[in-house]
């Protein structure tokens, strides 16, 4: 494995290679003989903490970061009084961007203690020229800067910036390379996202994404299989499928394969135990996807089906190509399908020129479906996305209120599905000892619901059959029944 690979077998004083990956292990390795250096001149080894601010695909990004930092020899820790730490920022609402700044003004006092230490920012909210020029012009302590399509060139960025000593920006626009077999290191021995496709070519007209993530590529399938096969290999019995609209994943391959065919193709590798994917996109969900989860034991019976407003007026400028009547059709298929399907979703509340009759519309499909559990989001004004230069913007006061009376009626429904299912037993795949009550273990549901029941570090990994003795709103206590 890529992780295993040799470093000190690499001759550090050749010239660098141009091709990759070789390029970024070459990097790696010089990189790895300057933290000798510096554990030799300190006396001890330099820490490094990678903090991740966004979504699962930006957990991914953070674990090959993770990845190459440990073979470069870093410790790798938590905490934010490391040696060297990186923000992998979000961008997708304003108070992300907001959160980061306040928290440069923090990691400032901690570098003026430790002057050795260095920081780098990376991720979606570093493809916004904005915000590169304003850390360029007020943030001059900051090290290195990169953004979502050359998380791979970490190591020779670090060593850029060891030979310069200069504050290194290197931000592409976009790109068309995908750089395979590279480190990581995952967060959960037994469980890990796997990117099935890059970008986005939807252009909802609220989302900033499309414009910091760039256009759809998809990987290989034979990549992702055999990524999955290593990973199974090394103790992984849970993957999650990621990308901005998984059911047009390798439909721009050379040889096009669907989502169904490759989400059949993962269920046959042994060892995978559960199968989930995020995020399809209502507007082409296909029959095909419907039947694979349907008649696959591995695939989770849990949808994340983002529905984001209920009001086919609002959908339309949303850009978001499907009506209200088409979301809920699509629902009674699936439910047709898989009945026990546990179906989440996305909203958003306050999008330009949203009215109470659409905000109706939208509590309506909520009640209709029945949701299991939902992401509520005030609508955030993202510069540069069309939706910013809608008029009528809805006034702040407004939105809160239509905000806590959504978050009210999703909770109730939350609550009373979760109690439904007091007295099963079901598959849980646990995760860790229970940080409040060292006695128990917490695992997760196939509905990704969480559970609390006694156990002890024995069972991190296992999945294990728990009967759910308590419902607690968005989560259950329970008892092993092995
Ligand atoms: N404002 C509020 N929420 C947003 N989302 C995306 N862009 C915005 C925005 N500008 C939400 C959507 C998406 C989720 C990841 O974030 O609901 O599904
Ligand atoms: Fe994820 Fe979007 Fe945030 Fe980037 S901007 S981290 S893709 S949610």
């Amino acid at each position: 494995m890529y992780n295993e690979m040799n470093l000190d077998k690499i001759d550090i004083n050749l010239e660098p290679p141009t091709e990759e990956p070789a390029r970024q292990y070459f990097f790696m390795a010089k990189c790895r003989a300057w933290v000798k250096e510096y554990e030799k001149n300190h006396n001890y080894l330099p820490s490094a903490c990678v903090v991740n601010m966004g979504c699962q695909m930006n957990a991914r990004d953070s674990e090959k970061l993770l990845g190459v930092l440990r073979a470069v020899g870093y410790q790798i820790t938590d905490s934010e009084e490391a040696d060297f730490v990186i923000y992998n920022t979000c961008t997708v609402r304003e108070n992300a961007n907001l959160k980061v700044y306040g928290r440069l003004g923090f990691l400032k006092t901690r570098k003026k203690k430790n002057p050795n230490m260095k920081i780098a920012l990376c991720g979606c909210m570093m493809q916004e020229p904005v915000v590169v020029e304003k850390i360029k012009a007020s943030y001059r302590f900051v090290d290195i800067i990169f953004g979502t399509h050359n998380i791979y060139k970490l190591a020779e960025l670090i060593y850029e910036n060891i030979v310069s000593k200069q504050m290194i920006v290197d931000i592409w626009e976009s790109t068309d390379r995908i750089v395979e077999e590279l480190p990581n290191k995952r967060k959960y021995p037994f469980k890990s996202g796997v990117n099935i496709m890059f970008g986005c070519n939807n252009f909802c007209s609220y989302c900033i994404v499309p414009y910091v993530r760039g256009r759809e590529r998809s990987r290989e399938p034979q990549d992702i299989l055999r990524e999955i096969r290593d990973l199974a290999a090394d103790g992984v019995v849970e993957i999650m499928l990621l990308g901005q609209n998984v059911n047009s994943y390798g439909k721009s391959l050379k040889e096009p394969i669907s989502f169904a065919e490759l989400l059949r193709q993962c269920a046959q590798i042994e060892g995978i135990e559960r199968i989930r994917f995020m995020t399809p996109h209502p507007k082409d969900l296909s029959e095909e996807l419907i039947d694979v989860i349907k008649s696959s034991k591995k695939i989770c019976k849990q949808i994340h089906l983002p529905l984001q407003s209920g009001s086919s007026r609002i959908l339309k400028q949303m850009n978001r190509r499907y009506t209200k009547e088409q979301y809920l059709s699509l629902v009674e298929r699936i439910r047709a399908a898989i009945p026990e399907v546990s179906l989440t979703t996305d909203i958003i509340v306050g999008f330009p020129g949203e009215t109470e009759e659409d905000f109706e519309e939208t509590l309506d499909v909520v009640r209709a479906v029945q949701f299991d559990s939902a992401f509520t989001f005030i609508y955030s004004k993202r510069t540069g996305t069309p939706a910013a230069e809608m008029e009528d913007q809805v006034p702040e006061e407004v939105v809160k209120v239509r905000f806590d009376r959504l978050l009210k009626e999703i909770q109730q429904i939350s609550s009373k599905l979760t109690k439904q299912g007091v007295g099963k037993t079901e598959q849980v795949l646990v995760e860790e000892i229970n940080a409040q009550s060292p006695e128990l273990v917490t695992g997760r549901l196939e509905n990704n619901l969480l559970v609390h029941f006694p156990g002890d570090a024995s069972y991190i990994g296992q999945l294990v059959p728990v009967t759910l003795t308590e419902a607690k709103g968005f989560y259950y206590l329970g008892e092993c029944v092995r």
